[in-house]
């Protein structure tokens, strides 16, 4: 058995299980029904503080470890919308060495902000912006968004590393000042835009913060690939009509994917 339809069959139980305890929860009598209700109530909880540790364990930890939490035990709280395959090659393959200053507009639950932190330099300045909750923020927003979270994502960076969290919206002028005093008036080795999918937002995050690279930098995309764009995902328009100085490369696991897909490109010296 393969170990991907492992996991989904794991996947299928899991929430089985869960069915049957909600339903003796909300109908079955007295002690069952009190039986049932009380390790629903305690398994969010445990779940976050398992990944609060988990998180700190792997701050030193490789690419491939920390995709494995994310994307496994961790997911619920820390995953990402990206294809392992696609970003751990452009982490890998992009940089002769770990990138020193780095910044990713679009957090979500933090999962590719976890892989930037693991990719870039033991001291690196992190910078990570984000309206949670806002459009394409994945399938449960809500998950995205408040106070709470901010420990599992500091945890995120390692020890040595400078995270800086900033809220809002990556079009407004305010965000773009509070990102370039984060900055401290260094320059970015890499960017990556991953906010806002629609034509209007991913050009604004181009426009807005690619002065924020340095020459010879990076500024990624993700989703370059088509297929969403009922759902007002217009990365792939943008990617392949708008003329970017620099040169290009894709990282595209699956040629037939929907969405998906990481272009990168890099600047002029
Ligand atoms: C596709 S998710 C990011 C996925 C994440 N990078 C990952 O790999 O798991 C897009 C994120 O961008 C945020 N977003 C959407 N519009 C935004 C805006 N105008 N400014 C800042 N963040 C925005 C959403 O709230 C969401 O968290």
């Amino acid at each position: 058995m393969k170990p991907f339809k492992f996991s989904f069959l794991f996947l299928v139980f899991r929430f089985l299980l869960l069915g049957c305890a909600a339903l003796t929860a909300a109908l079955a009598p007295g002690l069952l029904r009190l039986a049932a209700i009380i390790p629903l109530m305690l398994m969010p909880p445990a779940k976050y503080f398992y990944c609060l540790f988990r998180l700190r364990e792997l701050s030193c930890s490789g690419l491939e470890e920390a995709a494995d939490f994310i994307l496994g035990s961790g997911s619920f709280f820390t995953g990402m919308l990206q294809r392992r395959a696609e970003i751990i090659s452009f982490l890998r393959e992009t940089f002769p060495a770990p990138p020193s200053v780095v910044a990713e507009i679009g957090r979500a639950k933090g999962g590719a902000l976890m892989l930037l932190c693991r990719a870039a330099a033991r001291d690196a300045l992190v910078i990570s912006l984000d309206l949670p909750g806002a459009i394409h923020s994945g399938p449960l927003p809500f998950i995205n968004k408040g106070s709470w979270r901010l420990p599992l994502l500091k945890a995120m960076a390692g020890p040595g590393q400078d995270l800086r969290l900033i809220d809002g919206d990556s079009k407004s002028p305010f965000c773009a000042a509070l990102f370039e005093k984060a900055l401290g008036g260094r320059k970015l080795d890499l960017l990556f835009i991953d906010g806002d999918h629609t034509l209007a937002g991913v050009k604004s995050d181009f426009e807005v913060y690619s002065r924020f690279v340095k020459p010879g930098g990076v500024i990624a995309f993700h989703d370059i690939q088509p297929g969403l764009e009922e759902f007002g995902v217009a990365v792939s328009r943008f990617w392949r009509e708008t003329a970017l100085p620099g040169v290009r490369t894709e990282y595209i696991e699956d040629p037939s994917q929907v969405s998906y897909g990481i272009g990168v490109l890099r600047l002029p010296v």
